[in-house]
């Protein structure tokens, strides 16, 4: 567990802050977020980001939004006829902050079905425990994904022994920062790095707004991996032909049916410069971030960030059109293994994946 924290809520009191993440690594500024409109703004500013953190920060954010009018009694809200369909028009608005990451839609729509089931009854108090659920499985399915990834790691390598530790690189930022506090393939990373197996880590800087340079980095720092060093992204094959890398692991913003995986522009890149150079590429995500309705990557919403925020991350001129894609898709085929907090999905003979079969039809 980190001691930096993304988010902090205090379940007595239902108040949510969140860490203004544009600000890291130079200040640590929490912004409050008491309404759902506030939960909103901090998810589609990129104030907050990170697939789970940004389910987490919706989940709660409408917590603290309809605990501020009804309080916390088991009967809190029960009084007003309006309050579920108040409920349904902020889970509307929240799905319209960011498109790309599945965990904000999973933990939409459970939340509606929920609230659905209750006819108006003990609305409030299934809300904040829903909320509450998420925020605690988030960090257990994450110790255990890292646990899990760090060991087939592992054993991939255990026949040559690597005595200095295994060489690891990373693309965003897929830490604490990004989670209620352990991380997904910063997960496996930190697992390996408690057992003293990390030899180092390779930071991709993460253009254009420098998760892997501002975020990781900062967290590689903070933990004290050894030998963390930040590379800019098309130095990523150049580090892969001078050195030995024993795996690339990246995070997911969505996972679909056949393996196809949305990450962080650039993770595609990442991932075809693996296969030249023989590293296997591990997905690190829970459960939740696989999305068996849609079937591969072409079914998948990628969010562009538009002109402004390329213009001015990389110092260009007002007059230039964009092309500014937050997320790409890594064709399944690139693919090692997919590293779940239920264990890693390997290939079949058919060198498929069988996601549905692994989640035993959930996820
Ligand atoms: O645009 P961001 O910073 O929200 O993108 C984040 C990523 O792509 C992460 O790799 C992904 O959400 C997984 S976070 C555990």
């Amino acid at each position: 567990m980190s001691k930096l924290r993304a988010l902090v809520y205090d379940p007595n009191e239902v108040t949510l802050k969140v860490l203004d993440q544009l600000l890291v690594p130079h200040q640590k500024v929490y912004i409050p977020v008491p309404t759902v409109a506030s939960a909103h703004a901090v998810i589609k500013r990129m104030n907050v980001r990170g697939a789970p953190l940004i389910a987490l920060v919706a989940l709660l954010g409408l917590t603290c939004d309809i605990v501020s009018k009804h309080g916390t009694s088991d009967a809190a809200g029960d009084g007003d006829p309006g309050l579920e369909g108040y409920v349904m028009e902020c889970v509307g608005t929240l799905k319209t902050s960011r498109p790309t990451a599945v965990n904000l839609f999973n933990a939409m729509d459970e939340l509606e079905a929920v609230v659905k089931k209750l006819n108006g009854k003990g609305v409030v108090k299934a809300v904040k425990e829903l909320a509450e659920r998420y925020l605690e499985e988030d960090l257990a399915s994450n110790i255990s994904l890292g646990n899990h990834g760090a060991k087939a790691i592992e054993n991939m390598w255990s026949e040559s022994n690597p005595k200095d530790g295994l060489n690891l690189m990373t693309i965003c930022n897929t830490g604490a920062l990004a989670t209620a506090g352990y991380g997904t393939a910063l997960g496996i990373v930190r697992s390996l790095h408690k057992e003293g197996k990390l030899g180092s880590l390779g930071v991709l800087e993460t253009r254009p707004y420098n998760q892997g340079a501002r975020l990781t980095a900062f967290e590689a720092v903070e933990e004290g991996f050894p030998s963390a060093r930040l590379i800019v992204d098309s130095a990523a094959p150049a580090y892969m032909r001078g050195r030995v890398v024993h795996a690339a692991v990246v995070g997911a913003d969505r996972v679909v049916r056949n393996g196809d995986t949305a990450n962080k522009i650039g993770t595609y890149a990442l991932a075809i410069h693996c296969k030249e150079h023989g590293v296997p590429f591990f997905v690190a995500c829970p459960s939740t971030t696989v999305d068996l309705k849609v079937e591969t990557g072409g079914g998948i919403t990628i969010e562009d960030r538009g002109a402004d925020e390329l213009r001015k991350a990389a110092g260009a001129p007002e007059g230039i059109e964009t092309w500014n894609p937050a997320f790409d898709v890594t064709p399944a085929e690139l693919i090692t293994g997919i590293v779940t907090e239920r264990g890693v999905v390997w290939k079949g003979e058919d060198g498929e994946f069988d996601l549905e079969g692994f989640l035993g039809g959930q996820g």
